[in-house]
C-alpha cells in the first residue's frame, strides 16, 4: 500500500493557558470535563487516522465536536497541542515557515467555514488572488478564474465585491477559489452549508464529477448525513473532541462502535447506504431471470426487485452468481432496521 496522505497520530488540541501542562500532567487520557474545570477547553481528542491517496473522508458530528479545530491542525492554521501530524510522510510540526507556506500554496486547498474572502476585491479578483501569489500571470489567472466564476454560476457577478453578495454566493466564491488552484489535498469545511437545496445539490454533482477526474485527498466537514452518504469514501464521527467511529458508511450504519454512533446514525435510510452484498443471501435456489450486481445500492435496485415473484439473482463482477435476493429482505432492510415503523 501507498503512504497516506494524510496521517493522524493522537492528535490533541486543547484551548488554554495551561493546556500543555495539563496534557503532560494526564498522560494522554484527557477528561474534558476535569480540564474544562481547569480552565480548559478539549478541541481535539486523542485523534488517529490516516486518508489514502484519493480519498475522501467525511468528518461529521454536533457543533462543537471539534471538527474544525480537527482541520485547522491538519492545515497548522493552528498548531495541536500534542501528537503528529504527516503529510505525505512529512512531519507537519518540525516544518519551518518557508516550507510550510510552500505547502499550503502549492498542495493544500481550503474552504472555510466562514467565507474568509478579500472585502476590497471584487468576485474574481478574489478566485484570481492565489494563483497570482502562486506566480501565474495576472491575466492567466483573470481567465482561469472566470471559468471559476461560470463553474460556480456566478457569471455576470464576476465584478462584485464580496459585500454586495448573500452568503450563499459569498460561499460559492470561496468554492471557485480553492477550485481554482487545484491543490492535491482539499480540506472543506461545511463548503455547501449556506447554499439552498437546488443549488448545494450542483455543487455536490459538479463537485463527485471533479473529484472522479481529479483523484484529491480530501477531508469534508458537513453536518448533512445525506450529503456524507453522498460523497464520503469514509466516515468519521466526532463527540466531544473524540473520534467515536471511522469508518465505511455502510459499517458506520450496521455495526455502530458506540450507542452515540448508533443514536446519530439511526435515522439514516438504510437503503441508501448499504450495498446488495451486504444483505444477500447465500443460497442460489429457485432464482428467476432478473440479476442485479452485488455493488449496487439497494435504493438503485429496490423497485426491480421489490416486482419480482422469485429471488433475484446477485452476480459479482465477472457475472457469476454468487448469492440471492429476494422482494422480503428488501422490505425487511428498508422498515425493519427502524423503531416505529410497521
Ligand atoms: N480559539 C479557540 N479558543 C478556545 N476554544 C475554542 C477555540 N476554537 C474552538 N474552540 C472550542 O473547541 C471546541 C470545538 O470547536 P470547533 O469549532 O472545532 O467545533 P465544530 O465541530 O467545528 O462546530 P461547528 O459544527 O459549530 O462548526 C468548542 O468547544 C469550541 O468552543
Ligand atoms: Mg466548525
Amino acid at each position: 500500500m501507498s503512504e497516506p496522505v494524510i496521517k493522524c497520530e493522537n492528535v490533541y488540541k486543547i484551548f488554554g493557558a495551561n493546556a500543555e501542562k495539563m496534557l503532560k500532567d494526564s498522560n494522554g487520557n484527557v477528561d474534558a470535563k476535569t480540564f474544562q474545570e481547569n480552565g480548559c477547553i478539549v478541541g481535539v481528542n486523542n485523534a488517529s487516522f490516516e486518508v489514502a491517496k484519493g480519498e475522501m473522508l467525511v468528518v461529521m458530528g454536533l457543533s462543537g465536536s471539534g471538527k474544525s479545530t480537527l482541520l485547522r491542525c491538519i492545515s497548522r492554521l493552528t498548531d495541536a497541542t500534542g501528537g503528529k501530524i504527516f503529510i505525505e510522510g512529512q512531519d507537519l510540526l518540525k516544518l519551518n515557515n518557508k516550507d510550510l507556506i510552500d505547502l499550503r500554496r502549492n498542495k493544500m486547498g481550503m474552504v472555510f467555514q466562514s467565507f474568509a474572502l478579500l472585502p476590497h476585491k471584487t468576485v474574481v479578483e478574489n478566485i484570481a488572488f492565489p494563483l497570482q501569489i502562486k506566480g501565474v500571470k495576472t491575466e492567466d489567472s483573470i481567465s482561469k478564474a472566470m471559468d471559476m466564476v461560470k463553474l460556480v454560476g456566478l457569471d455576470g457577478r464576476e465584478n462584485y465585491f464580496p459585500r454586495e453578495l448573500s452568503g450563499g454566493q459569498q460561499q460559492r466564491v470561496g468554492i471557485a477559489r480553492s477550485l481554482a488552484v487545484e491543490p492535491d489535498i482539499w480540506f472543506l469545511d461545511e463548503p455547501f452549508s449556506a447554499l439552498d437545496p437546488l443549488i448545494r445539490k450542483e455543487m455536490q454533482d459538479e463537485f463527485l464529477r471533479l473529484q472522479e477526474k481529479l483523484q484529491k485527498t480530501i477531508m469534508f466537514i458537513t453536518h448533512d448525513f445525506d450529503e456524507a452518504l453522498k460523497l464520503a469514501d469514509r466516515i468519521a464521527i466526532m463527540k466531544d473532541g473524540i473520534i467515536e467511529q471511522l469508518d465505511t458508511p455502510a459499517n458506520i450504519v450496521l455495526n455502530p462502535a458506540t450507542e452515540y454512533v448508533r443514536k446519530f446514525t439511526e435515522e439514516v435510510p438504510r437503503e441508501k447506504v448499504l450495498l446488495i452484498e451486504d444483505i444477500m443471501d447465500k443460497t442460489k435456489d429457485n432464482l428467476g431471470d432478473l440479476k442485479v450486481s452485488k455493488d449496487e445500492i439497494i435504493e438503485n435496485v429496490a423497485e426491480k426487485i421489490l416486482t419480482q415473484e422469485k429471488s433475484v439473482a446477485v452476480v459479482d463482477n465477472n457475472n457469476n452468481i454468487i448469492g440471492s435476493i429476494n422482494p422480503a429482505k428488501i422490505i425487511n432492510t428498508v422498515f425493519g432496521g427502524r423503531k416505529n415503523n410497521i
